[in-house]
């Protein structure tokens, strides 16, 4: 099959984790006999520099006519200056998700069985399982409403607004993906089918949507719960949905993660918690995320950001940006079964105990291999030597 895909490197660490995921695409594309057209384009800071803007016109037109965009991360200290609407963070990503309707932001949370020891949580509490799927929403709430400063610039002002149409959306998103997670075990092998071993039944996970906000203070919260629970009655009954403070939430994240299936919440609530889940699993540099719309494609990116502290260095995780790109091949191009392989070289390669600098035991951190090493072990991997 043809995919157009373009890739977005940006700033900080993006384009070396950028370059290892492109690997991957390439060694997918021979094993399976498609054909990635894979075309960068500037975006973030870099762009910036380049032309003075951080979303310049031919990258946002590529963006659209793709089927897929792969993006590494935008933004750092360089550019910290620039006006705010200038920024990359707000011309370059934020843009991006408005522009293209992403809604939608998936965010799996899970601890792999070779990482289990780079948790920080007590043995007791991984061994109940770890297995999130953050559904975040995107395109509201205060990194979209009006914002300002008063005329002295001593009182500043971010409206968080919300309507039932922009809540339906996304927890419908949350609903569905709840539903196909189901009779999933609890912790299962990344990209395998549950199969029980003989002799060794395995519980199935009942659907659920733990749908998180702050009702008890804030309106939208209050329309948030309303409008869950009226489409949950309405079309989703056969999902076990329970409905829990934002605050409770960040304690539960620690504290019995197992309890989790789906997460669905607003944008702000989402960013913050989808950075917690992703400690709890050992790293931030191995969670992926898919941001959806109404329309097909979508923008894959992983969650950790620029990292400028180790940019250069080639040390970064690119493991994230691979499995962003294993569920941009799931979700945008329709390749399960190449998604799968994707998730199964990143499964093995951690299983054979090769190690990138964050997700080193601490005695084995000064064998940590580089960001490209990662890259080659995934693509031979893939390759099938
Ligand atoms: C994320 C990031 C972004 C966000 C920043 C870079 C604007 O933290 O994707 O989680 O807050 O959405
Ligand atoms: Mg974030």
């Amino acid at each position: 099959m043809k995919a157009n895909i373009v890739l977005l490197p940006g700033d900080g660490v993006g384009p070396e984790i950028v370059a290892e995921a492109a690997k991957a695409l390439k060694a997918v594309a021979t094993r399976f006999g498609h054909d990635f057209a894979m075309t960068e384009h500037p975006v973030g800071g870099a762009a910036h520099d380049l032309c003075g803007d951080c979303l310049p016109d031919a990258t946002l037109a590529a963006c659209k006519a793709a089927d897929a965009v792969l993006l590494g991360a935008v933004g750092g200290p360089k550019w910290d200056t620039l006006p705010p609407e200038k920024r990359p963070e707000r011309r370059a990503l934020l843009t991006l998700r408005s522009e293209l309707g992403l809604f939608a932001n998936l965010r799996p949370a899970k601890v792999w069985d070779a990482l289990k020891g780079a948790s920080p949580l007590k043995d007791e509490i991984v061994a109940r399982g770890i297995d999130i799927l953050i559904v975040r929403e995107l395109t509201g709430g205060a990194y979209f409403g009006k914002k300002g400063r008063s005329a002295d610039r001593t009182s500043a002002y971010d409206v968080t607004p919300y309507s039932t149409h922009e809540i339906e959306r996304v927890a419908r998103i949350a609903f569905e993906a709840a539903r196909r997670r189901h009779g999933r075990a609890v912790a299962p092998q990344p990209g395998r089918a549950v199969a029980p071993r003989p002799g060794r039944a395995v519980a199935p996970r009942p659907p659920k949507v733990t749908s998180v906000d702050k009702a008890n203070v804030l309106e939208t919260s209050r329309l948030w719960r309303e409008t869950v629970t009226a489409l949950h009655a309405a079309e989703y009954a056969d999902v076990e949905l329970e409905h829990m403070y934002v605050d409770n939430a960040a304690m539960q994240l620690v504290r019995d993660p197992a309890r989790f299936d789906v997460i669905l919440t607003e944008n702000m609530f989402g960013d913050i918690l989808s950075d917690e889940a992703s400690q709890i699993t050992g790293s931030i540099g191995m969670l992926p995320s898919a941001s959806l719309g109404a329309a097909k494609g979508g923008l894959y990116e992983p969650i950790h950001g620029s990292a400028p502290d180790i940019a250069g260095k080639g040390i970064a995780n690119p493991l994230a940006t691979i499995l962003s790109a294993a569920l941009m091949l799931r979700h945008a191009v329709g390749l399960a079964a190449e998604a799968d392989a994707v998730e199964q070289a990143v499964s093995d390669v951690l299983a054979s105990g090769v190690r990138t600098a964050d997700i080193a035991s601490p005695s084995g951190a000064s064998s940590a291999i580089s960001t490209s090493e990662m890259g080659d072990a995934i693509q031979a991997a893939l390759s099938g030597f």
